[in-house]
């Protein structure tokens, strides 16, 4: 039975989508998408790291996440630090959604949500399958292939590229095809 306010009204369900998001992928949105068909608001929360060393800061991360899901008032972008579960109790979530792409996240995935529940049996972690075309995406190898003059166009929101090309400087690498051409011609 669906669990009810005290005025009798459904209470909302609310997913909390944890992660670094440096920078958020199309991998990302697609799991976001997922969460939203299954529960009613999903909070996007950014872990503060100051041990980690992330390209964007987390003001541009904020920020990136924000312009993604402009006019969808089902997704909150926060921050958090300590405990993912005590941040998810905080705002009154009883779902942490995590993506699975590959067998090889399940390890580290299965660990993390093992300890969660050790440390709050009222927190459920729910795991969400990618599009199979996302399956290998990641935001780490966005920025190693962007940095080595690679196409992420159709990897990453379009913001996201945009500030990639601003802070490497760079203009947008050329499909691979044509810059081989233009190789051969010279
Ligand atoms: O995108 P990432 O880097 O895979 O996300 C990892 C994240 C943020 C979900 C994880 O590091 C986390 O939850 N950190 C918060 C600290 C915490 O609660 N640790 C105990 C969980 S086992």
């Amino acid at each position: 039975m669906p669990a009810r306010n005290r005025d009798g009204h459904r209470k909302r369900s609310l997913a909390v989508f944890p992660g670094s998001f440096d920078p958020i992928t199309n991998g990302h949105l697609d799991i976001i998408g997922r969460g939203l068909s299954v529960f009613d608001q999903v909070t996007i929360a950014i872990l503060v790291n100051p041990e980690k060393h992330p390209l964007f800061t987390v003001e541009e991360r904020v920020d990136l996440i924000r312009e993604a899901f402009r006019g969808e008032d089902r997704v909150q972008v926060d921050t958090f630090s300590g405990l993912l579960v005590d941040y998810a109790e905080r705002v009154g979530a009883s779902v942490i959604v995590r993506g699975l792409r590959a067998i090889s996240d399940f390890e580290y995935e299965f660990q993390m949500g093992l300890m969660n529940r050790r440390l709050n049996p009222r927190i459920e972690t729910v795991f969400m399958m990618p599009a199979e075309s996302y399956s290998y995406l990641s935001s780490r190898l966005v920025k190693e292939v962007f940095q080595l003059g690679g196409p992420v166009r159709d990897l990453v929101p379009a913001a996201v590229e945009r500030r990639l090309r601003e802070k490497y400087g760079t203009s947008a690498p050329q499909p691979v095809a044509r810059r081989r051409a233009r190789t051969r011609r010279a």
